[in-house]
């Protein structure tokens, strides 16, 4: 990243850092600084809206215009683990407090405490994430794998799956893992007549809800596997930026990105390929008691 860079998110990040400081010796019950800090929080997540795409646009003109060491690939891993992570966080801060003290723009789903959903359906995600990466290998491809979905609740068998999370969250790794499944199938079964399926498995356990994605995409070797989740690496073309246009992938950061949302909540992400055949996904899931529906 060359330092053009660098410095306009420091610059920015401080320029954020000095609107929220003004309010820290306001009193909090004052109806008239809640609205003002709610304005403020507003305005610090719209500007920062574009960061993800921006900087991975940075590190790829890095990687293209210098020669990339373990080091130096090493110091970019540390580094944007650790903003990523923060920025997850405070995304995740802003909308909570705005969902719930923004009675004026309040647009949140009223079964919702925030942006937790107390009872998520996870089975409902995963077909919204498929759909959504279906539409966008689709568009690439002129064709998608379908899904195969089996769901087991090993706490009360035949019973749907919910946990309490933040659906946003989920749906970003399930998105992210479909897309990356999906191309490596369409690219390594081209010559086939149809397409192996996904297939995904959501099992609910004491503890964990687990979600493993498999797919038939001739997989990786097992050398290659950590390298997966670095910031600069990826094997699909670079992605041309266009208004209005999501690429399927380039950036490079699916998975590490993934990683860091399963992390937030003490959860994890693993990938397990078995080189010439195909690629587990694992998500793993801290599970806390859902609240009965009806409530
Ligand atoms: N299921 C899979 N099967 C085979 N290779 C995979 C699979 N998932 C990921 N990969 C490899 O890992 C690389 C990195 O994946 P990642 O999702 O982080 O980035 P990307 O897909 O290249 O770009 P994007 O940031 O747009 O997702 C991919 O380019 C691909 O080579
Ligand atoms: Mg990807």
């Amino acid at each position: 990243m060359n330092n053009s860079w660098f410095t306009l998110y420091i610059n920015r990040y401080v320029e954020s850092l000095m609107e929220l400081v003004e309010f820290r010796d306001k009193k909090s019950d004052d109806h008239k600084v809640l609205s003002n800090f709610i304005d403020a929080i507003v305005k610090v997540r719209n500007r920062h809206h574009d960061v993800v795409p921006t900087m991975a646009q940075g590190v790829l003109e890095y990687r293209d215009s210098s020669k990339m060491d373990p080091f130096i690939n090493q110091n970019i891993q540390y580094f944007l683990d650790r903003f990523y992570m923060n920025r997850i966080s405070i995304r995740m801060l802003i909308n909570q407090h705005t969902l719930i003290f923004d009675n004026n723009n309040n647009v949140g789903n009223p079964k919702h405490i925030g942006c937790i959903d107390p009872c998520c359906d996870v089975v409902d995600l995963v077909h919204d994430a498929f759909q959504s990466a279906q539409m966008l290998c689709d568009q690439y491809y002129f064709a998608s794998p379908d899904l195969k979905l089996t769901q087991v609740n090993g706490k009360a068998a035949g019973q749907p799956i919910h946990i309490v999370y933040v659906p946003s969250h989920l749906f970003h790794m399930l998105f992210e893992l479909f897309k990356n499944a999906m191309r490596a199938t369409v690219e390594h079964q081209e010559n086939k007549p149809s397409l192996d399926p996904v297939e995904v498995t959501v099992v609910l356990g004491k503890e964990d809800l687990s979600i493993k994605i498999s797919d038939r995409g001739g997989g990786v070797p097992v050398r290659k596997i950590e390298s997966l989740f670095s910031y600069t690496y990826s094997t699909a073309p670079k992605p041309v930026m266009e208004k209005n246009s999501t690429p399927l992938a380039g950036f490079g950061y699916g998975l590490p990105i993934s990683r860091l949302y399963a992390k937030y909540f003490h959860g994890d992400l693993n990938l397990c390929s078995i080189s010439g055949y195909g690629t587990d996904a694992l998500i793993y899931l801290k599970v806390c008691s859902a609240r009965p529906q009806s409530q």
